[in-house]
């Protein structure tokens, strides 16, 4: 009643930001993201019936706040299978935890994973996927490789839909992650949402608006249109980040040194770099990019003062159990 497995992290190009009024954790908009191969959570899970309840090292070492949230993921995958035994849960990740780099996606999805092989599920990707979005909405991207979207299918089958749009080697883009600040963030992705639905003067306007930045989106993909996909996932950020900012009180995630890098990565572009930005809940910059332009981004990038450190990642796959 063991198993091991990895997942990367995504990166979202349309973002997810705020949750239907149904609840159980079903986003209010679509998203479609990529998923980076050059970075991974690795998860064990075993299930023991002498445990008293269940145990979750992060790194090495034990964490109360996430404890209660990978056992309330575990409750999920063992409401579905019908199992009522305690786990023992220990997970490492290779970049840096909680600074906006989607740990949670990572997380979740390889905890899902692990848990839902460690007892024999048998579950197929779409259904992990919607488990592992009860957990953390983006952990459901994370579940699939390449260019992953994730709706809301509100009276189909299941609350939502993820699939793979397009497979990493057939469109391989690059990211370069500027890390501006390496501490943890402000206020999380989960608390930064509930503020903006209850109190931008924005949110309704941004879920009006997310159908079509989702179509726009998936023909880029589909069509291999850089330009196009820039164009429309730069605007996808900065209306999110406009929603976060006229919350009450307004959320800034941004530094200096992150504003900086925005200006910096939408000048490459004015000389022909084929790059764009996107950042999440947190001050890191994303500067995705075809694979030509990595050293122009990195050199680009690595001399903004503030930047503390430039992580490099191509495409990857979904997860899987390794052991
Ligand atoms: C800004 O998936 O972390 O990264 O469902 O509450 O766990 P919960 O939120 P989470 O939110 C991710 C928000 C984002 C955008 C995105 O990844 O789409």
């Amino acid at each position: 009643m063991a198993a091991t497995a990895v997942a990367h992290p995504n990166i979202a190009l349309v973002k997810y930001w705020g949750k239907a009024p149904e609840g159980d954790n079903v986003p209010a908009v679509g998203s479609l993201s990529i998923t980076l191969g050059g970075l991974t959570t690795r998860t064990r899970v075993r299930f023991d019936p002498g445990l008293a309840g269940d145990r979750f090292r992060l790194d090495g070492v034990e964490d109360g706040a996430a404890a209660r949230r990978v056992s309330r993921c575990l409750d999920r995958v063992r409401d579905r299978l019908g199992v009522r035994i305690h786990a023992e849960v220990s997970s490492r990740n290779d970049f840096p935890t909680a600074a906006g780099l989607a740990s949670s996606a990572s997380g979740f999805a390889a905890l899902v994973t692990a848990a839902e092989a460690a007892l024999g599920g048998g579950l197929d990707p779409a259904e992990r996927a919607d488990l592992a979005r009860r957990c953390s909405g983006s952990a459901a991207r994370s579940i699939f490789g390449g260019f992953v979207e994730l709706r809301p299918t509100p009276g189909g089958p299941r609350p939502t839909e993820t699939r793979q749009i397009l497979a990493p080697d057939e469109w391989p883009l690059e990211v370069v992650i500027a890390v501006t600040a390496s501490g943890p963030k402000a206020t999380g992705s989960t608390e930064g949402m509930r503020l903006t639905e209850r109190t931008s003067p924005y949110h309704a306007e941004w879920v009006r608006l997310s159908p079509a930045h989702l179509d726009e989106a998936r023909r880029a993909v589909l069509g291999r249109d850089f330009e196009a996909l820039a164009a429309i996932a730069e605007h996808s950020c900065l209306a999110m980040h406009a929603v976060m900012l006229s919350a009450r009180p307004g959320l800034i995630y941004w530094n200096g040194a992150t504003v900086a890098c925005l200006h910096r990565v939408r000048e490459l572009r004015g000389r022909g770099v084929p790059v764009f930005f996107t950042v999440d809940a947190g001050p890191q910059v994303k500067a995705v990019c075809l694979p030509e332009a990595v050293p122009a981004v990195r050199e680009a990038l690595g001399a903004v003062p503030g930047v503390e450190a430039l992580l490099h990642s191509g495409l990857g796959g979904g997860a899987e159990v390794v052991e």
